[in-house]
C-alpha cells in the first residue's frame, strides 16, 4: 500500500484526483469508481478542473457507485443516484446513461444486484475505485464482519454508520436501515484503489486498515492484499500511523 500523507483535505482532494486523471488516460474506455459522503468532495473539485483544463477526456468514460439506500426513491436528495448526480455527474460533464449506481428500488433486489456486477463487467470492470472509509472501518457499505469474497448484495447498516449519516437527515426523520453495496470482492476486482480519508475521527479506522491485521472486523484492510492500493490522508487521519 501506498501511503500519501496530505495537509488538508484540499491538498489531499489535489493529489488524489491527479492519480485518478493519470490511471484513466491509459484506457481508451475508462471505468471510474465512485462514493459518495463527504470525503471524496474535494477530489471531485480537482477531477471537474482537470476535466476543464482539458487534462482529462470524459467523453468515453463510465462510472459505478459504490451503493445505495434501500427504499430511497432517486430523487430524493438524500438518495446516492442524486447524490452521484450532484458531485459527480454534472460537475465532470458525464453522459447520465453512463453513470450507474445499484438500484435500490429494485422490486427483486438479489436480480438488482446480479444485474449490477454483470453491468460492471460488460463495462470492462472498474479501472480505479475511489473509496472513503467509515469510523468502524467500512469499505462501500462492507461492514464489519463483513465477507472478503463478497460481491454486491443487500446489507444491514451498522447502528454507527446509521448514527454518522443521521448527519444528512432532519431531526426526527429515520435513517434507512438497509443498503445494497458492491462487495469486497467486487472491489477488490479493481484494477486500481484509492482510498481517502480526512480528520482525526477517521483516524483509529486508517490505522486499523492500513496496519493492522487483514480481518473482516476492519473490512478495509483487506485492501493491504490488494496489489494498486494508494490511501491519501491528511495529517489528522494520518495521525495514529506508526
Ligand atoms: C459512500 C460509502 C461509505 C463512505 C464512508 C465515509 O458511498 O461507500 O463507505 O465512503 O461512510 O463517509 P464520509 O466520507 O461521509 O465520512
Amino acid at each position: 500500500m501506498e501511503v500519501i500523507i496530505c495537509q488538508d483535505a484540499d491538498e489531499a482532494g489535489r493529489r488524489a484526483a491527479r492519480r485518478i486523471a493519470a490511471i484513466l488516460s491509459r484506457t481508451s474506455d475508462p471505468v471510474l469508481g465512485v462514493a459518495t459522503g463527504s470525503t471524496p468532495i474535494p477530489t471531485y473539485r480537482a477531477l471537474a478542473a482537470l476535466v476543464a483544463e482539458g487534462a482529462v477526456d470524459v467523453s468515453r468514460m463510465s462510472a459505478f457507485a459504490l451503493d445505495e439506500y434501500v427504499g430511497m426513491p432517486v430523487d430524493d436528495e438524500r438518495s446516492y443516484a442524486d447524490t452521484i448526480r450532484r458531485t459527480v455527474t454534472e460537475p465532470l460533464g458525464l453522459d447520465p446513461s453512463a453513470v450507474h449506481v445499484p438500484d435500490g428500488m429494485a422490486e427483486d433486489l438479489v436480480a438488482g444486484c446480479q444485474a449490477y456486477e454483470e453491468a460492471i463487467r460488460e463495462a470492462g470492470g472498474i479501472d480505479v475505485q475511489i473509496l472513503g472509509i467509515g469510523g468502524n472501518g467500512h469499505i462501500g457499505f462492507n461492514e464489519p464482519t463483513s465477507s472478503f469474497a463478497s460481491r454486491t448484495r443487500l446489507k444491514t447498516l451498522a447502528p454507527r454508520t446509521r448514527q454518522d449519516n443521521k448527519r444528512f437527515f432532519a431531526e426526527g426523520e429515520r435513517v434507512p436501515t438497509h443498503c445494497v453495496t458492491q462487495g469486497l470482492g467486487t472491489i477488490m476486482d479493481a484494477g486500481h484503489v484509492l482510498l481517502l480519508a480526512n480528520g482525526q475521527e477517521k483516524a483509529d479506522a486508517v490505522a486499523a486498515a492500513v496496519e493492522g491485521p487483514v480481518s473482516s472486523m476492519c473490512p478495509a484492510s483487506i485492501l493491504q492484499h490488494h496489489q494498486h492500493a494508494v490511501v491519501v490522508l491528511d495529517e489528522a487521519a494520518a495521525s495514529r500511523l506508526r
